[in-house]
């Protein structure tokens, strides 16, 4: 992945700058007529002349690009409607429009003419970040497996003009952020994307050690199977029972402050691959099955940006890796596991298995005394009736927990919605010939999910996002990156930045 680098003037002289690409928002008047943006003036009235043959109607969400003078090579018109209703919303489209104009475009730098939004301090900050973070994700493309690789987006700088009335500094520190957010999101997706033969539980450690490489404030440890057995983590090993490939649970400690600090913890369900087992999935679309370690690429995402932040919290991520396959060593309906809490489990369906592998990361976590617990999972299928592709189910047994993450996915445009984990719900997992079973009895899919794992974090504050809706897309195929940005915008909280 190539990087872009970014940077902010607050003082422009447009009539001798150099781009290969100028990119101009463009308002509407009252009547939805485009108005002349200010930069024009210093453009020979170029923009003036092409908006007045009436094709480009400046209309939030709608570009153009025209070939510009002798310094710059084109200009990118992005509408963004009325001033008057520039709200959040509006600035969050023109950054999304604007960046991906420009990682389509054959622009190898781009100056972005932010001074004509004349926007309030925070709505400016917010939009340089937005900027920042979706030039990096649009400019994201997989590769890895392809012997043709398409081109590689050109953008490689941009620069964006601020005006005077906003500090070189603090846009700095906005760009940094939207940078680190946009890469931590593309890792999540690389990983996602990445294919079950080769993003495997000892892939996904290598990738683990590799960020430790990378920053030095993280360190990774890998529990192997012996490790897990030796701790009697009975219920995650069932699941990798079936498999050749080793289950792994990835430890990756991030360290932004004192060591007695206690940390935030990230808990995420990786599950290189998902058949069911030998409760076995019906084979079409069962290859989406692939991205069923969403919640542990989110991890790694989140744990790269705020490492890339320097924020001043402690963090651990956890990450419960396994493959789920049928086989004659596989776990069958019936089994009975004893788990690392020492509860028993009576294993009903073993397509059921991510809870089985994050009860015992959640009981692991403890051991780090926690100030909060998030783990991230693609749990049930019954999310998707739920809340569809649009938001996340979010479960929580601490009120003031769950609203900071309600709240941070307004904030980053990754949203979540509150789901119950009354104990109504927590009769269904009764089992005969264990402490509990690992399904429900047919209702609410997520919610007894949650209630499973709910068991098992009863000693620390805790929520679990059901991800399997917004984790990816089915067309077109490919990992979202989400809850990411919601993550990094939790923690970003939590530290005060
Ligand atoms: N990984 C699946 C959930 C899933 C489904 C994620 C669709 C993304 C898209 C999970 O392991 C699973 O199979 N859940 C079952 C639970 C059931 C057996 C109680 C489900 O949702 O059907
Ligand atoms: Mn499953
Ligand atoms: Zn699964």
């Amino acid at each position: 992945m190539t990087k872009i680098s970014f940077t902010a003037k607050t003082t422009l002289d447009l009539a001798h700058s150099k781009t290969e690409c100028l990119v101009v928002p463009v308002f509407q008047n009252k009547a939805a007529k485009p108005t002349t943006p200010a930069s024009d003036h210093a453009l020979g009235k170029k923009i003036a002349s092409y908006l007045n043959l009436g094709d480009f109607s400046a209309a939030l969400g709608t570009s153009a690009t025209l070939p510009g003078s002798i310094g710059i090579k084109r200009l990118l018109l992005i509408g963004c409607g009325a001033k008057s209703q520039f709200s959040r919303m509006a600035q969050r489209r023109f950054a999304e429009v604007a960046s991906r104009e420009l990682a389509k475009g054959k622009a190898k730098d781009a100056l972005i003419q932010l001074d004509d939004l004349a926007l309030e301090a925070a709505d400016f900050s917010a939009t340089l970040e937005d900027l920042a973070r979706h030039i990096v994700t649009a400019c994201y493309i997989y590769t890895e497996t392809l012997s043709k690789p398409p081109e590689p987006p050109a953008l490689k700088r941009v620069c964006i003009h601020v005006g005077g009335t906003f500090s070189a500094v603090k846009s700095k520190s906005a760009l940094v952020m939207g940078n680190a957010i946009g890469l931590g999101t593309n890792l999540s997706r690389e990983l996602g994307n990445l294919p079950g033969n080769i993003c495997t539980p000892s892939y996904l450690s290598k990738q683990a050690r590799r960020l430790a490489r990378l920053h030095s404030a993280i360190k990774t440890t890998v529990l192997d199977e012996k490790k897990m057995r030796d701790l009697g983590m009975g219920s995650l090993l069932s699941v990798g029972h079936g498999s050749d490939e080793p289950s792994q649970l990835i430890v990756m400690e991030y360290r932004g402050t004192q060591a007695k600090t206690r940390p935030y913890a990230l808990v995420g369900k990786g599950i290189t691959f998902d058949t069911g087992g030998i409760s076995l999935k019906p084979g079409p679309k069962m290859d989406e099955m692939k991205f069923d370690m969403g919640g542990a690429a989110s991890v790694f995402g989140t744990v790269h940006a705020i490492a890339t932040m320097g924020l001043p919290i402690n963090v651990v991520g956890v990450v419960a890796a396994a493959e789920n396959m049928p086989s004659g060593r596989a776990t069958k309906p019936g089994d009975v596991v004893k788990s690392l809490s020492g509860k028993t489990i009576e294993i009903l369906n073993t397509d059921a298995e991510g809870r089985l592998v994050l009860c015992d990361a959640l009981t692991y976590v403890g051991r780090y005394k926690p100030i909060e617990v998030v783990d991230i999972a693609t749990l049930t299928g019954a999310i998707i009736v739920s809340l569809g592709h649009e938001a996340c189910g979010v479960f929580a047994n601490d009120d003031n927990l769950a609203s900071a993450l309600l709240e941070a996915g307004e904030q980053s445009n990754d949203r979540g919605w509150r789901m119950p984990i009354w104990d109504d719900y927590q009769r269904q997992l009764d089992s005969k010939f264990a402490d509990m079973q690992n399904i429900g009895t047919g209702t609410a899919g997520s919610v007894t999910a949650a209630c499973f794992l709910a068991r098992f974090a009863e000693d620390y504050k805790w929520a679990h996002l059901d991800v399997a809706g917004t984790a990816f897309r089915s067309a077109p195929k490919g990992a979202t990156g989400r809850p990411v940005p919601m993550l990094v915008q939790y923690l970003r909280g939590r530290a005060g930045k």
